[in-house]
Parts: structure tokens; C-alpha cells; sequence
């Protein structure tokens, strides 16, 4: 199975991601989780030059395609083979985002965006996908004050992370068996726990 998190930044879905692994794993299943962009040798070199403040000359068909390079390099070197093993693979982040960011953000061609995501995954769809949805403002302020790290992608206009947030949105209302929108001002326990049972109802439907 293959699960995705998804949402705008400051959404606190790393925190999430680890906390739903633990959960799977405590129930004794295999897990595996991952975060994007990274997570491969050629991927982490790929996201050094993608969030670097240096880098802000960088065109968006530029940054989509590293992203896509990024992506297809997880897909062959990591997510597959743990597929493969019968793993439950969770990754923070996958194709989504760059049809929210790069699609929606940058207000490009999206059925092209889809056709270039097809070609980096090789097709590969996530089973279920967690769309930790956030007012942006609120978002990016909860990541400046936990001190966490502001990249060049945090440092776009406000107007850019509303498409974004926008985006997901949109895309969560067209395949609502997919998607799973969920709250993130709550609490992070209660987050969690919503989580919880929605996996626990999907797959209990299986
Ligand atoms: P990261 O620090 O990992 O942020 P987060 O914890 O919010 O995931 O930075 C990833 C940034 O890259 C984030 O701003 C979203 C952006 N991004 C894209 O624009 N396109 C993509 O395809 C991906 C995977 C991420």
C-alpha cells in the first residue's frame, strides 16, 4: 500500500507522517516512510539546489523538472523495491505537490504537468492520499516561529502558497476515494487521531 501526505507548508505533516508510521508499525505492520524531495544520494543533491536562497534566478520549468528528476529517482531507487517487499510505503510529499506548487502555483499548463508527473513516476498513483489542509498564513507563520527552515520555496508571495492551498483543494474534491482532507489547525493529537481512523476505515473497506 502506498500512502501520501500532502498540504501546504507549515502544515505539520512531517510530524504526522512519523507519528502514523509509528501507530502502523506498533500494529506489527512493515513500514516504510520517506520524504520529498531527498531521500535518494542524487535526490538530496537535487533539493540542495531547489531550496537554496542563492538560487532565486531559477526559472519555474526549471525547478518543476527537478522536482520531477528528484521524484523519479525515489520511485525506481526506493519506493518500488519497498513496494515490492509488501511494505506499507508512506511518503511526506509525492506528485501532488508539484501539481499544487509548480501547477497551480506558478499557473502552469496543468494537463501538461500531469503528463510530465506520469513520465517521472512511471505511473505509479498512491492508494490513499492525506491532504493536511492549512490556511497558508497560518502555516507559514507556525514555520517561522518553530524556528524550522525558511527556504526559497517558503520565501514566494502569499498570493502563490493560496493557489497552492487552492490546488489541493481542487484536486481532493475531484477524487474524493483517493483523497482525505483533514483539519491541520487542530491539534496535533487530534489530527492524528483522525488519521488514525481514516486508514483504520480504508482499510477495513479493502
Ligand atoms: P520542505 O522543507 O520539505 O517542506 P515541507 O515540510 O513543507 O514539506 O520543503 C519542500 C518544499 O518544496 C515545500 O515548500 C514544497 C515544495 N515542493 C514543490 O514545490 N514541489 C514539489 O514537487 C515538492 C515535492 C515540494
Amino acid at each position: 500500500m502506498f500512502i501520501t501526505f500532502e498540504g501546504p507548508d507549515g502544515s505539520g505533516k512531517t510530524l504526522q507522517v512519523q507519528l502514523l508510521a509509528d501507530f502502523l508499525k506498533r500494529k506489527g505492520f512493515p513500514v516504510f516512510s520517506a520524504r520529498e524531495p531527498g531521500d535518494t544520494t542524487i535526490g538530496e543533491q537535487i533539493r540542495k539546489v531547489l531550496m537554496d536562497h542563492n538560487n532565486a534566478a531559477m526559472h519555474p520549468r526549471t525547478e518543476t523538472l527537478l522536482f520531477c528528476a528528484a521524484r523519479a529517482q525515489l520511485v525506481e531507487e526506493v519506493i518500488k523495491p519497498h513496494l515490492v517487499m509488501g511494505e506499507i510505503v508512506i511518503l511526506d510529499r509525492y506528485a501532488d505537490s508539484t501539481m499544487a506548487y509548480q501547477g497551480y502555483g506558478h499557473q502552469n499548463d496543468l494537463n501538461l504537468i500531469a503528463r510530465l508527473l506520469d513520465f517521472a513516476t512511471s505511473g505509479l498513483e498512491p492508494d490513499l492520499t492525506f491532504l493536511l489542509d492549512i490556511d497558508p498564513k497560518i502555516g507559514l507563520a507556525r514555520r517561522q516561529s518553530s524556528g524550522g527552515e525558511w527556504n526559497r520555496l517558503d520565501a514566494y508571495q502569499i498570493h502563490y502558497h493560496q493557489r497552492v492551498r487552492a490546488g489541493y483543494l481542487e484536486m481532493a474534491k475531484a477524487d474524493p476515494s483517493r483523497w482525505k482532507v483533514i483539519d491541520a489547525s487542530l491539534p496535533p493529537d487530534m489530527v492524528q487521531s483522525k488519521l488514525q481512523n481514516l486508514l483504520l476505515l480504508y482499510l477495513s473497506d479493502k
